[in-house]
This record gives structure tokens, C-alpha cells and sequence, in this order.
């Protein structure tokens, strides 16, 4: 038997949404871009995707555009927004994805961008009242940059609130919602964001295809230059099965909201429960019991010779999850989000994210294989 509890590093693809994508690839040999039949047959699907997205979020058609994911989003967003809307200040925080952290140091580095991080508490939450005496500090036109939910601990962002704090104060805000699409409710018309992005292989889409979206308000330039491919915002010929797949699987995941959250919070309350039964001494990392993400459950077991090689065990015994997130060096060298928030602690951390196709009896067989390891 092999578990996947490592949801939040890539979902696998719904079988509708493979074939949506098959069904793509043969119905539509023409370059979206072309003047004849079977380009503009092609269009009129991307267009449609696009329209998926845009009512799945409340938002405008023209306010969705796609990217190859989460990364070229995020990267996009805040290099433009510091090139064409004279962003001289970005405050976000020290437990964002390196996509962000590390666009960060480049902006830094590169062109002196002033970058400060907010204050967290120990669960990884950002103290409000920290980053709303930061936007009121200085004059330099600011964008804040903060993520919806943490990846490694799932501590989950009130999104309303700093998004009326942002505007409030007259800042752009970008939020990425990478781990949040298709699992929370987005109402773009209630809530005042500037930039947000997903990414289809976190809810059961495909790999390699994502989206940006940028409020009217924004216009930035073009990130990747080429043809006028996306309304001139992004060169490229358009990865239509990919666009295809993405707007099916946020079709599904919205689809089934309710039933996934509820199916996927039993299992992830039972499974804290199956810990606590049977291990004394654990730590749960974020805010798994109050304003975190349901399908995150990150645990830090007690340091002992069997537990330093706990997550290549458990792949061994038939368990694929992360220590922390899912490295892209391939090694497990450790978590950012936990050193910011808890430096130097011994333990071993494991994180475990689950899908609405999980279930109890899989929940079962990892606490067995947890417990023939450790003890
Ligand atoms: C919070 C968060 N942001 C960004 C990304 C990057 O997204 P992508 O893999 O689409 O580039 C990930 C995925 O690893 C993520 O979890």
C-alpha cells in the first residue's frame, strides 16, 4: 500500500480533469493566435476557461491572465510592480515561499528595493497592528506582499483585513493564494486585493499552468516579452490543455467545496486525534486548532536516533509526505517558515496535507507505520 499525505506539495490530477486535457489536445490543433477556423476554435476555449476563473473569484475576465504557475505569478507581480508602479517599499513576511522570499532579495539586491517583514507570532499569524504602524511609517509607496496560507503550517491570513488596512493606507497588496484556491471562497468584489495567484497541480489540476490576477486599477507590462499572446501581458504560445484543466479542476474544487472541506477536516481531526492516542510528546506547528488551513497538519516529534530519519522511513514503510515542504533541491534540508518562527528547535518535523480522496483507513495505516518507526 502507498499513502499520498502530501497534498500540499502537488495534488494528482482528477481523472475528469486528464480528460478534459486529452479531449483538448485533440479537438483543438489550432494556435489560439491564428485567424482561421480551428484557431479561433481554439481561442473561443481559452476564453472560456478564462471566464471560469474570472466567475469563480468574481472577478473581471480582463483581470485574469495565465502564467505557468505560482512561481512566474508571484515573480511577475512584484518586478513589474516595482518597475512600472513605482513600488519603492514591499513589506511581507520572513514564512512566505521562497518564490516571494527570494524575488525579495533580488529586488533587493538588484535595485534597492527597501523590504521589511512583519511581526508573527509564534504560529506563524502576522501582527496587524505591526504591519499597520509600518504602512503608516513612511511615504514611500508601498505594496505588501503576504501569503493566504502558509504552505509548511497552513497559519491561514485574514485576508479581509489587510486587505482594508492595505487600501486604507493607500498600499498595494498581492496575496499568494497558491494553497487556498479551490479550498476557500474568494469574492474579489468584497475583498480589496490587488494581485493574487494560483496554481492548477494544488487543486487536482495540472502542473506548469497557474494565474495571475491584477486588478483593473494595475497596469503593469508584460513579464515574459514576445507575441500578444494574454492581452499583450504575456508572450507565448497558450498551453491550452493546461488552461483547459486548471479552470475544470477550480470548476470541481468550488463545485464541491463543502463536501471536500468537510470530508477533509474529519480526517484531518481524526488523525490529530490517532497522534495524541498514541504519542505524548508532539508539537503542532502553526494554528491547526484555530485559523489554519484544513488539509495541513504539521508535526514536530521528539529528537531520537529513530526519529532523524523519519521521513525516509515512512517513505519506505509506504508514505509519502515532507519534512516541512517539499523541497525543490530534492534534499530535506530543513524549514525557512519554522527557523523564522522557532529557531533552533531539535525536533523533527514532518508535514502532512491531505486531499478530498484520502481516507480513514489510509489515515490508519500511517499511524501504524508512525508507530512501528518510532517506537
Ligand atoms: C504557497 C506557495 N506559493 C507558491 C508556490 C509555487 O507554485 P508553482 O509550483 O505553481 O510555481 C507553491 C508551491 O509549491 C506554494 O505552496
Amino acid at each position: 500500500m502507498r499513502v499520498y499525505f502530501d497534498n500540499a506539495a502537488t495534488t494528482a490530477p482528477d481523472e475528469a480533469v486528464i480528460e478534459v486535457m486529452v479531449d483538448a489536445m485533440r479537438r483543438f490543433p489550432g494556435n489560439p493566435s491564428s485567424i482561421h477556423k480551428e484557431g479561433r476554435t481554439a481561442r473561443a476555449a481559452v476564453e472560456g476557461a478564462r471566464k471560469t476563473v474570472a466567475r469563480l473569484l468574481k472577478a473581471s475576465i480582463g483581470e485574469i491572465f495565465f502564467t505557468s504557475g505560482g512561481t512566474e505569478s508571484s515573480n511577475m507581480i512584484l518586478k513589474r510592480a516595482m518597475q512600472d508602479l513605482g513600488v519603492q517599499r514591499i513589506i511581507s513576511s520572513k514564512t512566505e515561499h521562497h518564490c516571494v522570499l527570494h524575488t525579495l532579495d533580488a529586488l533587493q539586491r538588484e535595485h534597492g528595493i527597501e523590504v521589511e517583514y512583519v511581526v508573527q507570532t509564534e504560529d506563524g499569524h502576522i501582527v496587524l497592528a505591526d504591519l499597520e504602524h509600518k504602512l503608516k511609517r513612511t511615504g514611500l509607496k508601498t505594496l505588501v506582499s503576504l501569503m493566504h496560507a502558509n504552505n509548511e503550517i497552513g497559519t491561514l491570513l485574514d485576508l479581509q483585513a489587510v486587505g482594508e488596512l492595505c487600501q486604507a493606507n493607500g498600499a498595494l497588496f498581492h496575496t499568494d493564494t497558491v494553497q487556498t484556491i479551490g479550498f476557500y471562497p474568494i469574492d474579489l468584489t468584497q475583498t480589496p486585493v490587488s494581485f493574487l495567484v494560483g496554481s492548477a497541480h494544488k487543486f487536482h489540476g495540472p502542473r506548469g499552468i497557474g494565474f495571475v490576477y491584477i486588478n483593473a486599477n494595475n497596469h503593469i507590462h508584460p513579464f515574459i516579452d514576445g507575441g500578444a499572446q494574454e492581452r499583450n501581458m504575456r508572450g507565448g504560445t497558450e498551453n491550452l490543455a493546461g488552461i483547459l484543466g486548471l479552470a475544470k479542476a477550480m470548476e470541481m474544487a468550488y463545485g464541491q467545496l463543502e463536501e471536500g472541506k468537510q470530508h477533509i477536516d474529519s480526517l484531518k481531526n481524526y488523525f490529530i486525534e490517532q497522534l495524541k492516542a498514541n504519542f505524548g510528546d508532539l508539537e503542532f506547528n502553526g494554528d491547526p486548532f484555530g485559523q489554519g488551513h484544513y488539509k495541513i497538519v504539521s508535526v514536530s516529534f521528539p529528537p531520537s536516533a529513530r526519529a532523524e530519519l523519519l521521513l525516509l522511513n515512512l517513505d519506505i514503510a509506504g508514505v509519502a509526505v515532507s519534512g516541512g515542504s517539499a523541497c525543490s533541491s530534492g534534499a530535506d534540508a530543513g524549514s525557512h517558515v519554522l527557523d523564522a518562527l522557532r529557531n533552533g528547535s531539535p525536533r523533527k518535523t514532518i508535514r502532512f496535507s491531505f486531499s478530498r480522496y484520502n481516507t480513514r483507513e489510509e489515515v490508519d495505516f500511517v499511524i501504524k507505520q508512525l508507530v512501528e518507526i518510532l517506537y
